[in-house]
């Protein structure tokens, strides 16, 4: 039975290895899972209530409009409605892109070290995927990205804080790039780990929307918020592009629980602030611990950090899985000698940091 051709260019998503898979594999029953740039804190205890009373409207389709989330992210934002489309996860936000701008006859241009995502989105559709060198430190290059741009160039992805390293273009490279872009090309800021990027030279692409069409910028409720089991994400636009994002969008693509979740999620202000502290402690002490094992830290902007190491990557990652954590080795990121280490709570922190001088030192 022949596949479309290009399916097969996808390499698969690699997740970071569940907790339950290492209790089972290594008859742990303490696993601290450090991998996937999740909350440390989990959900918001609102959003868990606002999800248990949802559940008894279990019999009926969710709300396919998202109106009532839509609504408060409005209020938010200062946007209109129109402005957003909310999807399971960004993820599906990018998909959702590719399969409205691309098609075999197209490009998109991403960064070489960035979200595996969008690469997965990008072949799905059969359109050409173009890698930009990275810049100095790992990061993204505005120079490079404008670089691989031609007239076939529909989307260009820049996660910002990027994923695995942490650095950010920060508000003059932003400018330049959204300067620089015909406007056939839409730049997509994917914004994941926006409310953890705390220094004064980080900008979001929110405060560009109405000056640039060809801009998309997307948040999601699986990192600050707690929420990445629930799957909720969203994309805000001009709403002539939303509005063509929805119509490719499955019928009902958040179930009625993540919507309820994630609204009272966003006015659970109290816990987006302790996460944000958790981060914005921790993230130094961290950082230092790790330089005085490992030869080489990216601390980032994000929830995480990521370090070079003296050992492969994966043989580190299989040394810490022994001792009950779990990071995430960057091969499949093309960073074979990289881990990537979310910031957890302060004694897992310290549990790794102690787990790797016994490894390494
Ligand atoms: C840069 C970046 N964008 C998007 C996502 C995916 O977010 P979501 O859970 O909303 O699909 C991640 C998840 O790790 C990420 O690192």
């Amino acid at each position: 039975m022949p596949a479309n051709p290009h399916i097969h260019a996808i390499r698969p998503y690699q997740p970071g290895k569940p907790i339950a898979e290492v209790e089972r594999e290594y008859g742990l029953h303490a696993v601290s899972k450090l991998a996937s740039n999740e909350n440390a804190l989990g959900p918001s205890p609102m959003a868990l209530l606002a999800a248990q009373k949802a559940l008894a409207q279990g019999a009926l389709y969710p709300d396919s409009s998202a109106f009532s989330l839509v609504r408060c992210l409005s209020e938010r934002h200062a946007l209109s409605p129109g402005h957003f489309v909310v999807g399971t996860g960004s993820d599906h936000i990018f998909m959702l892109l590719a399969l409205v701008l691309l098609n075999p006859a197209t490009n998109a241009v991403i960064s070489e070290y960035t979200f595996q995502t969008y690469a997965i989105a990008v072949h799905s559709v059969g359109a050409e995927l173009r890698v930009a060198r990275s810049g100095p430190h790992l990061g993204h290059s505005v120079d490079h990205l404008l670089a691989a741009v031609d007239s076939g160039t529909r989307l260009v992805f820049v996660d910002n804080p990027n994923n695995p390293i942490g650095s950010y273009l920060d508000r003059c490279e932003i400018e330049r790039l959204l300067e620089h872009l015909p406007p056939e090309t839409t730049l997509v800021l994917d914004e994941a780990y926006f409310e953890f990027a705390d220094l004064p030279d980080y900008v979001s692409g929110l405060a560009y929307l109405d000056r640039y069409p060809n801009l998309v910028v997307t948040r999601t409720f699986s990192k600050a918020y707690g929420l990445a089991g629930f799957r909720v994400g969203y994309g805000m636009t001009r709403p002539d592009l939303a509005d063509l994002l929805k119509r490719v969008r499955l019928p009902f693509p958040v179930s009625h629980v993540a919507l309820a979740a994630a609204e009272a999620a966003l006015s659970d202000e109290a816990h987006l602030a302790r996460s944000r502290a958790l981060v914005s402690a921790e993230r130094p002490v961290l950082a230092q611990g790790l330089a005085r094992i490992l030869p080489e830290v990216f601390t980032g902007a994000g929830n995480f950090i990521t370090a070079k190491t003296p050992i492969p990557a994966q043989d580190l990652f299989q040394k810490l899985l022994e001792h009950g954590i779990i990071v995430r080795p960057l091969g499949s990121m093309g960073l074979p000698e990289h881990v990537r280490i979310t910031i957890g709570l302060p004694d897992e922190n310290r549990a790794l940091l102690k787990a790797l001088s016994d490894i390494l030192v």
